[in-house]
């Protein structure tokens, strides 16, 4: 810990500081992911900076799985592009830089569409990046996508006791990277590999360190996350739910979360998790994409309808104040009508407390691109919006519901208005409380007086 401390106060070598302006795309584990290429550049000398005019490096950490989020980055190093020049004029050099999951996608392809971009680094690779970046200030263009051999959480240096205090009270953690499920729609197992659990051992003492320097709430992440498993202490096999058993004993951790989960991977233990283990919080995001058997089918999910239905009752049987949240693709090529309706036949069962739905973005290199019967675009705007407008419906009734209640809530930060806190509800929803209610990292008990459109409204009890 003191030598991690220490090190934000050592830039190396130049003497001078150097900023670094990251932008993160995507997934939370993107997030995460740019937090630890932070805090290996702040052991290289270079602080962060939120004015993108001041950075000698400037990172985007992109996002590949629809076509929407791939091509945001090319219109940014558009833009990108003049304020390098900008600098030259000024003699300052800038080092830009793609990272992420469109860069293990499309590897030296970037750099020929933007010359701009001096190097390309993949999400296996990051312990590599102080390196990468040297030899990119040499002038070289550098394309390092290789999947390394070696560890990469091992050899990335922790953040400073101060830089995680400084990120507040709630922390990601991941666990498991990558896919071995290759759902026809998804690039994932493209761009992030195959399914690699962290050790135990990296995992708890990761946890512990948020722990001592005040995080209270800890989200454990992967693509997969329920498929993570490793060797216990004891020796012997331990899946997610007894890691998070271990884990909720770490003192200062109080409350637990996990995404993204598979509803293959909902094995029993993480059930029994969610029935004894009062810091695993009651949300629960386990997508499902489509209510219609062939549509499950053709999209190689290899579950049924009724399958995922039946677990959720015995996930609800555990945990009856349990909330639930899914991910929706609408226009999966071949999606008729019928199955559309079978979809919203799933979500009218299941009720959704929050939901994430999309239209199907087919994707160079994965089978879904290749199908015939691909939906037309009027048609999957149709559907996006019935489907949005039944699960908002969904998502404000179970806001409405807790008005009047009581409940525990973590504060996180200072609220808009002098006399408020921010804080989240178990069920991670934003909830606005008296300033007096307690300090940052506190959890309180609130009556929620009311749902607004994005938070929950609370008096002190
Ligand atoms: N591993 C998770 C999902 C990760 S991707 C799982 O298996 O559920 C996050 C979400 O993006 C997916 O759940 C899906 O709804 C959406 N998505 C992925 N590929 C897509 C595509 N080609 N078009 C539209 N949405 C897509
Ligand atoms: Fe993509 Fe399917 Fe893997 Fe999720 S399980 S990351 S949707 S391939
Ligand atoms: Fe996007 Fe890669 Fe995450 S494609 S959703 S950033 S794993």
């Amino acid at each position: 810990m003191e030598l991690n401390d220490t090190l934000e106060h050592q830039p190396q070598a130049s003497g001078a500081t150097k900023k670094v302006f990251v932008k993160t795309y995507g997934c939370q584990m993107n997030v995460y992911d740019s937090q630890r290429m932070s805090d290996a550049l702040a052991a290289e000398g270079y602080l962060p900076t939120e004015a993108i005019e001041d950075a000698d490096l400037v990172l985007l950490n992109t996002c590949h799985i629809r076509e929407k989020a791939a091509e945001k980055v090319y219109s940014e190093l558009g833009r990108i592009r003049k304020l390098k020049a900008e600098r030259a004029r000024d003699g300052r050099e800038t080092v830009i830089g793609v990272a992420g999951c469109v860069a293990q996608a499309e590897g030296d392809e970037i750099i020929r569409r933007a010359p701009v971009v001096d190097l390309v680094i993949g999400p296996q690779t990051y312990h590599r990046l102080p390196e990468v970046v040297r030899k990119a200030r040499t002038g070289e263009k550098v394309v390092e996508t290789e999947y390394a051999i070696e560890d990469k959480f091992e050899h990335l240096p922790a953040p400073a006791r101060k830089v995680v205090r400084s990120r507040g009270v709630t922390a990601f953690l991941t666990v498991q990277e990558g896919c071995d499920k290759f759902c026809t729609f998804c690039v994932v197992p493209y761009t992030r590999g195959s399914e690699v659990s962290r050790p135990v051992s990296q995992i708890v003492a990761e946890a512990e360190r948020l722990a001592e320097a005040g995080v209270r709430e800890v989200t454990l992440l992967g693509q997969n996350v329920n498929a993570w498993h490793g060797e216990g202490p004891d020796g012997g096999e331990w899946g997610l739910g007894r890691l998070l058993f271990r884990l909720a004993e770490i003192p200062g951790l109080a409350r637990l979360r996990y995404t993204t989960s598979h509803p293959r991977d909902m094995d029993d233990a993480l059930i029994e998790a969610h029935r004894d283990l009062p810091a695993l919080m009651p949300y629960l995001h386990l997508p499902v994409q489509s209510g219609s058997d062939r549509i499950l089918k053709a999209m190689n999910r290899k579950h049924t309808a009724v399958d995922y239905l039946k677990l959720i009752e015995r996930i609800r049987d555990a945990r009856p104040d349990i909330a639930m949240s899914g991910d929706f693709i609408v226009g999966f090529p071949g999606e008729s009508d019928e199955d559309f309706e079978a979809t919203l036949r799933l979500v009218r069962e299941v009720t959704y407390a929050q939901a994430f739905s999309f239209k199907y973005s087919p994707r160079p290199g994965t089978p879904g691109a290749e199908l015939a019967l691909q939906v037309e675009e009027n048609v999957k705007d149709e559907r996006l919006q019935r489907l949005q407008a039944l699960l908002n419906e969904q998502q404000k009734a179970f806001a409405e519901s807790l008005a009047g209640r009581e409940i525990d809530v973590l504060l996180e930060k200072p609220g808009r208005e002098a006399h408020q806190k921010v804080g989240r509800s178990p069920w991670l929803q934003p909830v606005i409380v008296d300033e007096k209610a307690g300090e940052i990292g506190d959890i309180v008990k609130v009556r929620i007086t009311k749902a607004g459109s994005h938070s929950l409204f609370s008096e002190p009890v």
